[in-house]
């Protein structure tokens, strides 16, 4: 990889949170016009899914606001503590596992989000009801043009 921005980002499956912050960074860094100073990519902290597309509802929820997502499911290895320079974990756990596996460049995606002190998780919305991808859709946007904001 050749950019000087390689970001991974991370969640515990890999088929809802991260491809979506993953899609949606892309998007807006494609709007930009900032496209080609990154190298990104989206991997879990578990590997149960490893190979499977995005869940169908982030693939629903981030294509009602004109949002491919390119990815398919991997785990996280400890080769991507050293191939990428930011590492964005979805939730405190997350962060947690990367930190134990040594990681010293990882952080919380929604401590990018402007104004945001209070709840620093993106919850996970694989078990819930289909709204809860549309309010991790929003804050994942606000949470992505913050960090475009930080990197450019
Ligand atoms: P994600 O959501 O971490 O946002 O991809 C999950 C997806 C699958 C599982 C847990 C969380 N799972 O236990 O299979």
């Amino acid at each position: 990889m050749a950019n000087s921005h390689r970001l991974l980002f991370v969640c515990l499956g890999n088929i809802c949170r991260s491809p979506m912050a993953e899609g949606i960074f892309l998007h807006l860094a494609n709007e930009r016009g900032v496209f080609n100073l990154f190298d990104v990519d989206s991997a879990g902290t578990g590997g149960w899914h490893e190979g499977a597309r995005p869940d169908p509802r982030a693939i629903r929820t981030t294509a009602r606001h004109g949002i491919q997502l390119p990815s398919t499911a991997r785990q996280v290895v400890q080769n991507d503590l050293v191939e990428f320079n930011l590492l964005l974990a979805m939730d405190s756990a997350n962060l947690g596992h990367l930190n134990r596996m040594g990681a010293d460049n990882a952080i919380l995606m929604r401590s990018f989000e402007p104004g945001n002190t209070n709840e620093l998780d993106v919850p996970d919305p694989y078990y819930g009801s289909g709204d809860g991808f549309e309010r991790v859709y929003t804050m994942l946007v606000a949470s992505c043009n913050g960090l475009l904001d930080s990197l450019c």
